[in-house]
């Protein structure tokens, strides 16, 4: 059994670019669990299925094989909106929570982020980290990627939809979006990646250490 590191917090709060640098400041591998909820919502897009299917969409989940993940093309914004309808379907979320507590076992050690890493996927989890920010701060982030990508769009409407996003990944019955009571809380309003991954570096050194003396 591999390190694991739990990280989750609400879309555009930071945690990827978090899980990013400490997956390759300790060879760890990364799963962006989002990609794998994405990619079931955009086969049953591209499949014509309505989203709510639950049926087609746990087959599609079971199906998954998570080395195929293409963020180029999950990342699409309409994909995220389509990815917090299917993410409310239990048989969804049974079927990829059990392919990412696989991951995350993977040796030496697995950063995870997502929205139930630290609540569902691995209750375990030595260390566990809770990224937030306010929701205006993560609209200007969301809005100015989507403008470098060369994307039109405004930021009340991006803002708005990161709002109903919200909502609905935190009042779902199943695995909702909550800090676990043993998670680290890191605020990224007025701090930037390098003093996170700083506040989550101390963490992690302290228990890997502790953890590789035993
Ligand atoms: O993180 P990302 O924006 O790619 O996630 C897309 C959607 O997938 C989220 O809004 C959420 O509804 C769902 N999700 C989830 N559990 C996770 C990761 C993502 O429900 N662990």
């Amino acid at each position: 059994m591999g390190f694991a590191v739990a990280i989750d917090g609400p879309a555009a709060s930071g945690k990827g670019t978090l899980a990013r640098r400490i997956a390759d400041t300790y060879g760890f591998h990364h799963l962006d669990t989002g990609l794998t909820y994405r990619a079931v919502a955009n086969a049953l897009l591209d499949a014509g299925a309505p989203l709510d299917d639950e049926e087609q969409a746990a087959a599609v989940a079971a199906s998954l094989d998570f080395a195929d993940l293409d963020r180029s093309v999950l990342s699409a914004h309409k994909i995220g909106e389509a990815a917090s309808m299917v993410a409310v379907m239990p048989a969804v979320r049974a079927a990829l929570v059990d392919a990412q507590r696989r991951f995350a076992a993977r040796e030496p050690g697995a950063v995870l982020d997502g929205r139930d890493i630290g609540t569902v996927v691995c209750p375990d989890a030595p260390v566990k980290l809770f990224v937030t920010a306010s929701p205006d701060i993560r609209a200007h982030r969301r809005f100015a990627e989507i403008e470098a990508a060369g994307n039109a769009t405004s930021y009340d409407v991006v803002l708005d939809d990161l709002k109903k996003r919200d909502a609905r990944d935190m009042r779902r019955a199943d695995s909702p979006l909550r800090p676990s009571e043993d998670a680290h809380l890191l605020d990224t309003s007025e701090m930037d990646i390098e003093a996170a991954f700083l506040a989550a570096k101390r963490l992690i050194d302290a228990a890997y250490g502790a953890g590789n003396k035993t």
